[in-house]
């Protein structure tokens, strides 16, 4: 949710800032900006719409400075216009804003009345004002940020840049932010992902919350000074060399990075494995054996959330162990009951997502411990538990999550096999590598579901179906094709349909039918009910089904022999290649759909 990156140093700052935003664009893409101090003075570029058409301007006007910022953006307070984009500046700072103020509302009327002015709708612009109106009376830039930020509410990071000199300054509260430097060039970054840092700053540093960090760069040196809000010295920040590379990056031959991150699920599974079961990982794996907690707390949001009901079914299944799973907003301020003995466990692609990282403090603050599936490593919510468990996907750009899904509910299964102490099993890995190859052999051979795609890309309304383990996939298809082809679809659990959803079936709802070889019978009659009120059959089973065949009026065969446990990951990357075939007969914006962002770190 919104990228942010500042430079500072002896080259010109227009290069890693605008390659800094364009790995961060995925994550907000409603105006982008950036504001360099040119001169002595700030100067600020900003456009609605995607980086593109910032960049445009840039190539036009192709400024030189050695100082600056920049902001991509997802907006929260404001419409989507040049005025509300980033940077917001004035005659003595500009800022960019990653989160939300609180009492924005509140603080803009008192400001207001006190004359100052406003440019734009935002909260952000709040923040650029108190700073101003601070600074005026004590000339004292770190004294003043620090004044600012105790006056506002809210989750956010800030970066700031001043006329008087070509420091950065930033700081934060639960919201994402790292300072980086490299001492051989002199240059200091900061960004919102280190990702936008990746063969810029081999060092970098991550702030607790309320801590200024103040980057200076001299003729021989860069310094990163850090300081608590009474501006006393502070050691509350993490220092890490950037071992990040840059493979990621590109999309190679697929046509979106969504497309190529499906691809690369077979690979990544088979490497997982190993890790957990075979290489370093398996030490972290073999702390659960005969682990047993007395119940386990689940939080999550969005894709994670459904990876999350697939690992609550083999907590329970295998190893017997009660497990809620809750969507993390739900779950902050349900005044959930927590016992000792319990765990929290936290899945997150990012380890950024604001209501995710709530839940696990609302676990700290009571005692119990939590578990990370996340994939980035150094992420908020990865410092913040006691215990995790990489997923190893490397980094995901499409906004649609794919192959963190996959690796989540892998992960979740190797603990649970490992708390059940079976990661030795020989069938365990023959398991696994079997859906490697039949995800791989669906990648090399989706021209089925293209057609299907084909034939149903226009109808008004989807509903995925499913039962027992197939009811999260269900869900996880219908949110995939309605974040990534503007359709309605939801996910619904096949026995419940005729208790509601029913009513909406005609010729123009498409009924995707998950059906698993268990409960295979009770399956069929439900997709009997929707056949006969002439809703559109899909059916996604077993293959060689003669009744699926005749039953249904599309029909993807899949392999589920060998894979007891792991079908429905099988059965979700049918889906995935499903909802993106879709979108793209759509001709939608498949990497960075409307109104959405990657990581969302505001509540
Ligand atoms: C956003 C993304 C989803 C993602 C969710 C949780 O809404 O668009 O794809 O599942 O956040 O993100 P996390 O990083 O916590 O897994």
């Amino acid at each position: 949710m919104c990228g942010i990156v500042g430079y500072s140093g002896p080259g010109n700052s227009v290069g890693p800032i605008i390659e800094g935003l364009s790995r961060l664009e995925y994550r907000g893409y409603d105006s982008a900006g950036i504001c360099l101090k040119i001169n002595d003075e700030l100067q600020i570029i900003k456009k609605e719409g995607k980086l593109d058409n910032l960049k445009a301007l840039i190539n036009e006007q192709k400024p030189f400075s050695h100082t600056g910022i920049g902001h991509t953006r997802w907006a929260t307070h404001g419409g989507v216009t040049t005025d509300n984009a980033h940077p917001h500046g004035n005659e003595l700072f500009a800022v960019v804003h990653n989160g939300i103020i609180e009492n924005a509302g509140t603080l803009k009327k008192e400001l207001q009345a006190e004359g100052f002015v406003f440019k734009s709708q935002t909260d952000s612009e709040v923040f650029l004002v108190l700073l101003t109106k601070f600074y005026k009376q004590n000339n004292n830039t770190l004294q003043s940020i620090a004044k600012a930020f105790n006056t506002i509410t809210g989750n956010s990071a800030f970066v700031i840049i001043e006329k008087a000199s070509d420091k950065l300054y930033c700081l934060k509260r639960s919201a994402p932010l790292v300072v980086g430097d490299n001492k051989e060039t002199r240059e200091a970054f900061v960004s919102s992902d280190p990702f936008a840092l990746i063969g810029f700053a081999p060092r970098i540093y991550f702030p607790q919350d309320a801590v200024i960090c103040e980057s200076i760069v001299t003729d021989i040196d860069v310094k990163i000074n850090f300081y608590e809000l009474d501006l006393s010295p502070s050691e509350r920040y993490k220092f890490q060399s950037n071992a990040m590379t840059m493979d990621s990056t590109t999309k190679g031959p697929y046509e979106h990075f969504m497309l190529k991150e499906i691809h690369e699920q077979p690979s990544l599974i088979e490497k997982l494995a190993a890790y957990y079961i075979k290489n370093q990982g398996r030490q972290i794996l073999d702390s659960l054996k005969s682990y047993r907690p007395t119940g386990w707390h689940l939080t999550a949001c969005g894709t994670a959330w459904h990876a999350g009901l697939v690992i609550k079914n083999y907590l329970e299944q295998i190893n017997r162990q009660s497990a809620s799973v809750d969507i993390a907003s739900e779950f902050r301020y349900k005044n959930p009951i927590l016992n000792k003995g319990e765990i929290g466990l936290f899945i997150s692609q990012s380890g950024e997502t604001a209501d995710t990282l709530a839940c696990q403090e609302l676990c700290k603050e009571n005692g119990i411990q939590s578990f990370s599936i996340v994939n980035v490593e150094g992420s908020t919510l990865f410092r913040n538990c006691d215990q995790n468990f990489l997923i190893h996907a490397g980094v995901e750009i499409g906004v649609a999550s794919t192959k963190a899904f996959s690796l989540q509910v892998l992960t979740g299964y190797l603990m649970s096999r490992a708390m059940e102490g079976t990661l030795d099993d020989p069938s365990l890995f023959k398991e696994i590598k079997l859906l490697s190859n039949r995800i791989g052999e669906l990648c090399s051979n989706v021209e089925s579901i293209k057609e299907v795609a084909s034939e149903i890309y226009n109808k008004k309304g989807f509903i995925f179906t499913g039962r027992g383990k197939y009811f999260p996939i269900a869900l996880e298809g219908a949110l995939k094709l309605k974040e990534i082809a503007y359709v309605h679809a939801e996910g619904y659990a096949a026995g419940e349909l005729k208790h509601g959803p029913i009513a909406l079936i005609d010729e123009q709802i498409v009924n995707i039918a998950i059906v698993g070889p268990e409960l295979f019978e009770k399956t069929i009659s439900n997709i009997e009910e929707v056949k006969a009120r002439k809703g559109v059959i899909v059916i996604v089973g077993p293959k060689g089904s003669s009744e699926l065949e005749h039953l249904s009026d599309y029909y993807i065969g899949l392999d589920f022999e060998g894979l007891p446990n792991l079908s429905p990951l099988y059965v979700n990357v049918a889906l995935q290649f499903l909802a993106y075939h879709i979108a793209s007969l759509k001709g939608t914006d498949i990497d960075k759909p409307r109104n959405l962002a990657k990581s969302v770190t505001v509540e």
